[in-house]
């Protein structure tokens, strides 16, 4: 397939990327503004924002990424946020922001019984109520500028033991995204489910400050049941990170269900994402089944 030049994807377009101090949100950031986009990325610490700044233009590109404070489990940040995009948008002449891309999240490891609610909820809030309060506040813009809204999410929405902390929230993604689809009907923005397998960020490396910062808390008598269990696990996703994708394959992805004229539904990229959606494709018993035997 006949690929455009990065620089001529993108004239007069803008971006809003959630999460972009560091993998899949920063790669993305970087290539969407290299393409020409003006991307907007948020970042929760000052100092992250002081270093994307510090990047200047965008090697080899005419877009720029303008870095914003946004905590997504802090909500009253959100209409200043709002106003200072919107004002930006007009300043330079364009109609509206062009795509949101939903990807900021932590990772959260633990067996459901031990899970630490706080972290729990932080992750709630961060991944679908913090999410979602931008969708509701950007559609107006989204619609003006004939936009798009993108969600990064697992490949499958399959069960997999010690992570429901990521998955319960991907699985209430798919949910929202695909109901806003029918919702919102074809005059309305197209959403784009970006389903990611491994890649190899820094949540994605992380397996085991996950899994602390999953069971603090937990009572050291209930933790010893599942220690033997975790650590076998913990061995097995030593392997599977070595084998885990690039985040500059999901910038790609993104890049292209952008410029896409009618963009699908849902893009699969990565690590054994394949296995993860033929999974989905079969019967929940079939799947348990599976899961439970792969132990
Ligand atoms: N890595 C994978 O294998 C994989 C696979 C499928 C899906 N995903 C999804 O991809 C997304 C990005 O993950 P990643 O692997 O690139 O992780 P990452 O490198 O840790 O990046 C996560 C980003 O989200 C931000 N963030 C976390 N909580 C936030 C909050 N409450 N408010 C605002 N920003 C917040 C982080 O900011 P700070 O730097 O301030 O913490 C960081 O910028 C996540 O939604 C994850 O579930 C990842």
């Amino acid at each position: 397939m006949k690929q455009a030049h990065p620089s001529q994807e993108a004239p007069g377009k803008s971006v809003l990327v959630t999460g972009v101090s560091s993998g899949i949100g920063r790669a993305t950031a970087l290539r969407l503004a290299s393409a020409g986009y003006l991307v907007f990325g948020t970042v929760r610490k000052k100092t992250d924002a002081d270093e994307l700044a510090a990047l200047g233009p965008v090697e080899g590109g005419r877009g720029a990424l303008v870095p914003l404070i946004l905590d997504l489990g802090r909500r009253e940040g959100l209409p200043e946020l709002l106003g200072g995009v919107e004002a930006e948008l007009a300043a330079r002449g364009m109609p509206g922001l062009y795509a949101l891309v939903n990807n900021a999240g932590g990772s959260l490891v633990a067996p459901v019984e031990l899970m630490s609610l706080e972290a729990f909820e932080a992750e709630l809030r961060a991944r679908l109520i913090g999410a979602l309060a931008l969708v509701q506040a950007f559609l107006p813009s989204l619609r003006r500028a004939g936009g798009r809204l993108l969600w990064i999410a697992t490949p499958g929405t399959i069960p997999t033991a010690y992570v429901t902390g990521i998955h319960a929230c991907d699985f209430a993604v798919n949910c929202i995204a695909r109901t806003l689809a029918l919702e919102l009907g074809r005059s309305g923005p197209p959403v784009v489910l970006i389903r990611c397998g491994g890649i190899r960020t820094r949540a994605g490396l992380d397996t085991m400050g996950a899994l602390e910062r999953g069971l603090a808390g937990a009572q050291p008598e209930r933790r010893a049941i599942y220690e033997e269990k975790l650590s076998r696990w913990s061995r097995s996703m030593a392997a599977f990170d070595g084998r885990r994708s690039e985040s500059e394959l999901v910038a790609e992805t993104i890049a292209r269900a952008l410029s896409a004229p009618r963009p699908r539904k849902r893009y699969r990229v990565g690590y054994l994402s394949a296995a993860a959606a033929f999974l989905e494709s079969l019967p929940q018993v079939l799947v348990d089944r599976i899961l439970a035997a792969a132990g």
